[in-house]
């Protein structure tokens, strides 16, 4: 008589992120190295309802490496706890549906699943072991660096060293035309990607969502420029920067996602205000999924191998609802509801925002 073989399966949720199919691609080497069976859920949670789930191989996993997006295919929408079923007469309404992902797991044998996301997806497998009895093992994505209990999530890397471009690229503008140059960048509620790109692209002013910022210590640090010889600056804003006693920009609200608010705009606003009171030529540009998109980099393709061949050795040990996390350069497992918690922000007293300012970097406050 055989063993029978174990069976796990993998799904990426919540937005696209540089290192997905990396970490894919580890999930399912580390699985078929280990006689195991492994399926792939297409359109994140949305396939475990739906059934839509694809038995990998390794063929399934060749040449994804360097390849942005997902081969699975996600959504930031879809949540098995409030799943949204189309009327004929055109209307939503929202049913729990965690019989049908249970139903779906027993029909193919899976004994766990991977969950590789943000907060929403990490929450809803948070969720899912909590209230299911699901074996879990999230690993963290984001371009935004905002989950707890990791010091790096995956993608990050990718999108700040894309930012930093934009900042080299509108460098020659502002320059050229004695231009103040404004960039808006993503990192919803933190300015991990507004810092980090903001350092390494030579920014005069970053903007943080942690620092709420004054208009007139940004004015005071462009004219401080000017009367120094420097006729443009470079300004990095954090999509979810606010002024002192003000809000965030809403772009819009989105009906049935994870983010049920769509940060924009502050770019836009920080620029206007800026040639309104000074005069000096303002624009901003939107770098927006430009630093989602594309292949990731090499930090990136590393750290998404190794929290893959991690979430899949936790599954392997029985190991379960737990996140793989980074923690002094080692990947390490963590609580999955602790990792579900509130997103991490950049802490205003660290050496980094210290670095800044010793920079002479105005951070608006
Ligand atoms: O979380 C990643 C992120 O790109 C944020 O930086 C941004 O606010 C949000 O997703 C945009 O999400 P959507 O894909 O819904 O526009």
């Amino acid at each position: 008589m055989t063993d029978k073989k174990r069976c796990f399966a993998v799904l990426t949720g919540g937005g696209d992120c540089p290192g997905l199919n990396a970490v894919i691609r580890a999930v399912v080497k580390t699985f078929l190295q280990n006689g195991c069976d492994v399926y792939g859920v297409h359109n994140g949670f949305n396939g475990l309802v739906n059934d839509n789930l694809q038995k990998m191989d390794y063929a399934s996993v060749s040449g994804i490496l360097p390849r942005g997006g997902t081969i699975l295919g996600t959504t930031n929408r879809d949540n098995p706890f409030k799943f949204a079923i189309e009327q004929e007469d055109g209307s939503i309404i929202y049913k729990d549906m965690r019989e049908k992902v249970l139903e779906n797991l027993r029909k193919y044998d899976i004994e766990a699943l991977v969950v590789i996301g943000g907060d929403g997806s990490l929450n809803i497998g948070a969720q899912l072991a909590r209230e299911c009895g699901i074996k879990v093992v999230g690993c963290p994505k984001t371009i935004d660096n905002d989950l707890p209990c990791t010091e790096r999530t995956f993608g990050f890397d990718t999108a700040m060293a894309m930012a930093t471009e934009a900042l080299d690229r509108l460098h020659t503008t502002a320059e050229s035309h004695h231009r103040v140059m404004v960039l808006e960048v993503m990192g919803r509620y933190a300015g991990w990607i507004a810092l980090h790109s903001g350092i390494a692209g030579g920014a005069d002013v970053i903007l943080l969502p942690e620092i709420p910022y004054q208009l007139d210590s940004v004015i005071a640090k462009i004219e401080q420029r000017k009367a120094a010889g420097k006729n443009f600056s470079i300004i990095v804003a954090a999509e979810g920067a606010k002024p002192e006693g003000g809000e965030m920009s809403v772009a819009r609200l989105v009906k049935g996602s994870f983010e049920p608010i769509r940060l924009g705009g502050i770019g836009e606003k920080v620029a206007n205000a800026i040639e309104e009171r000074t005069g000096i030529e303002s624009r901003c540009t939107v770098l927006g999924y430009l630093q989602r998109g594309g292949s990731p980099s090499a930090f990136d393709r590393v750290l998404s191998t190794r929290y893959g061949v991690a979430a899949a050795e936790a599954c392997l040990r029985g190991e379960y609802n737990v996140m793989v996390s980074l923690y002094h350069d080692q990947i390490v497992t963590v609580y999955i509801q602790k990792a579900a918690a509130k997103p991490r922000q950049v802490p205003v007293d660290s050496e980094i925002i210290r670095t800044g300012r010793q920079l002479g970097i105005c951070f608006g406050d």
